[in-house]
């Protein structure tokens, strides 16, 4: 059984996307993973089985990412690299340079999925940047595309001007703020649905939730695993961060856990409009 099996059989069948590619069904949030320590993080995280890693011009981890792949002897084509553009990198050829610079720091011919971090609608730029994109995608140097923090209204404009449907869109996405009809425009679209801050940055207020504490109790799962099932369950990808390695192989290792309607329809009904964690929305938001 090669690793790839494992992983997928713990995490959870990988998922196809739109353009064909296959993608694991969780990954690592490399969110301040910086230095040696982050480079340590990333690679027992790899030791412990995970092939998705998510990084960002703007976690400034793309470096370490690269690294800890290189020293991890894990077949290169075995682990799903995402990174993200930046603000500066608006606009069709600052994207253009943005997705190599991006390559450099990860050392790396081709990146699995590089997404527009945020809209930055006051910008305005996100429709060149998503052209530059495309033509990255066309020129081999990324394999998927898609955008991160888009709005219905984002997407509408996106995919009129290009007829290219992004593959992924990851957003902020937790049991305080579970985006219904984003998810459901998401499918009617063809769009995965990825989910940032999947655990509610750790909090008790998602962890200790009753739902969710009630579930593991229930299963003999963590209220980790739980809510990341919920994820699953709903169809989504979560990229869960951890620094710890128990919690990282916690986070990983869902085993049979399977929620029942009831479950996780109590679980989704915490979710109210108040629910993001810090206000990122991405009308306003630009970065
Ligand atoms: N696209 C975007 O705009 C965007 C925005 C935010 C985040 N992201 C991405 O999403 C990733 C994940 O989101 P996030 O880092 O904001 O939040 P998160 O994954 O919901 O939560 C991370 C926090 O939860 C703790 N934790 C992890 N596993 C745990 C467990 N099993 N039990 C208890 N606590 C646990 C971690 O602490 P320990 O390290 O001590 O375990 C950490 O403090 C980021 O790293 C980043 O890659 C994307």
């Amino acid at each position: 059984m090669t690793d790839v099996h494992h992983t997928a059989l713990v995490a959870g069948e990988p998922l196809r996307l739109n353009d064909g590619t296959v993608i694991p069904a969780l990954g690592l949030g490399t969110f301040g993973f910086k230095g040696d320590r982050g480079v340590g993080i990333v690679s027992r995280a790899l030791a412990s089985g995970y092939r998705l890693l998510d990084t960002a011009v703007g976690y400034d981890t793309e470096a370490e990412v690269g690294r800890a792949i290189r020293e991890s002897g894990v077949p290169r084509e075995e682990i799903f690299v995402t990174t993200k553009i930046r603000r500066p990198g608006h606009g069709y050829d600052a994207a253009r340079r943005s997705v190599r610079a991006s390559l450099d720091r990860l050392g790396l011919d081709r990146v699995d999925l590089y997404l527009i971090h945020w809209p930055n609608p006051r910008l305005g730029l996100y429709v060149d940047t998503w052209r530059a994109l495309v033509d990255a995608r066309s020129d081999g140097e990324v394999r998927s595309i898609g955008v991160s923090n888009f709005n219905a209204d984002h997407l509408e404009r996106i995919i009129d001007a290009t007829g290219e449907v992004p593959a992924i869109n990851q957003i902020e996405l937790h049991p305080h703020f579970p985006q219904e009809q984003a998810r459901a425009l998401h499918r009617r679209l063809g769009i995965r649905t990825q989910s940032w801050s999947p655990l509610g940055l750790g909090g008790r207020a998602t962890l200790a939730a009753e739902p969710v504490a009630d579930a593991a109790r229930r299963h003999g799962a963590t209220p980790a695993q739980v809510v990341l099932r919920w994820h699953q369950q709903l169809g989504c990808l979560p990229i869960p961060r951890s620094s710890d390695p128990e919690r990282q192989r916690e986070n990983l290792q869902l085993g049979r856990l399977r929620l029942d309607e009831d479950e996780l329809r109590a679980i989704t009904s915490l979710g109210h409009s108040g629910g993001r964690l810090w206000g990122g929305d991405p009308e306003t938001e630009e970065r």
